[in-house]
């Protein structure tokens, strides 16, 4: 880990920051560590986040995965926020190579058929271009929330990525809930992405993300065959 991120007590900024809200915790990552930290922006409703960031400091980096299978509404979201903040989404795309090997072998749709080939996928799409946005920062930040998933009940507002090279990671909304999001969001005009007003609480890539019913889960329509267990693509390793 590099050095400001490396002097940093984690578990006394963790301590100091838990009960702090979502734009101190951010001013706090930002003033520490931009412009070495960015936010990873799913083109969902972690768009809170990125008007939260911009608030603090208007040159707060951004990056989006392009999977190369995202919908049509989430390219439409990223050019609102770019337009509207007058900012640069920094856009990462998959190694094309192993792109065009993967599907080759494997078909267009390899993901229905097996969790193997689905985390080959996601491998792919969208842990590779992480793994390389990463090396290049000391910090990022992420939408996480506690409420999301079994696999994230336990998170931490800062902790040590171990799957990353040790970088800082920064989940500024871990305590809130889907409603104070979308609070959030309302109130403060922050443009969204469409599918959220379609029955899809939860927006991942087109093939795996479908409509929610009334009463499911949230991120039911993620993976949908998958298990809950399984649900998690790479990006996000539980560390606890
Ligand atoms: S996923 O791991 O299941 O795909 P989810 O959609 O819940 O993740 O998003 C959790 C957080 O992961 C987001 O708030 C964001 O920080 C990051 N993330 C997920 N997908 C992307 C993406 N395509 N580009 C950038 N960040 C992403
Ligand atoms: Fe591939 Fe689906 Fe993962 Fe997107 S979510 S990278 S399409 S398996």
């Amino acid at each position: 880990m590099s050095s400001v991120a490396h002097n940093i007590d984690v578990e006394a900024v963790n301590q100091e920051l838990e009960l702090r809200t979502p734009q101190e915790v951010l001013t706090w990552a930002l003033e520490t560590l931009h412009p070495n930290i960015a936010m990873a922006w799913s083109g969902a409703e972690d768009v809170a986040v990125v008007d939260m960031m911009l608030k603090i400091n208007p040159k707060a980096r951004i990056f989006t995965l392009d999977t190369g299978r995202l919908n049509p509404e989430t390219y439409e979201a990223i050019d609102r926020v770019r337009n509207k903040y007058g900012c640069q989404i920094e856009i990462m795309f998959p190694d094309y190579s192993a792109a065009e090997v993967m599907v080759r072998e494997k078909g267009m749709n390899l993901f229905y058929e097996s969790v193997e080939n689905r985390k080959r996928c996601c491998g792919v799409r969208k842990v590779e271009p992480l793994k390389r946005m990463l090396s290049t920062l000391q910090a990022w930040v992420t939408g996480l929330r506690r409420d999301q998933a079994v696999t994230r009940t336990v998170l931490p507002k800062v902790e040590i990525d171990k799957a990353f090279g040790e970088i800082l990671k920064v989940n500024p909304i871990a305590d809130w809930s889907h409603e104070q999001v979308w609070d959030y969001i309302r109130s403060n005009n922050v443009p969204y992405n469409a599918l959220h007003d379609q029955g899809y609480p939860s927006i991942g890539c087109a093939p795996c993300t479908r409509v929610v019913q009334p009463g499911e889960d949230i991120r039911a329509g993620r993976w949908w065959w998958e298990n809950p267990e399984t649900k998690e693509c790479g990006l996000h390793v539980k560390q606890h």
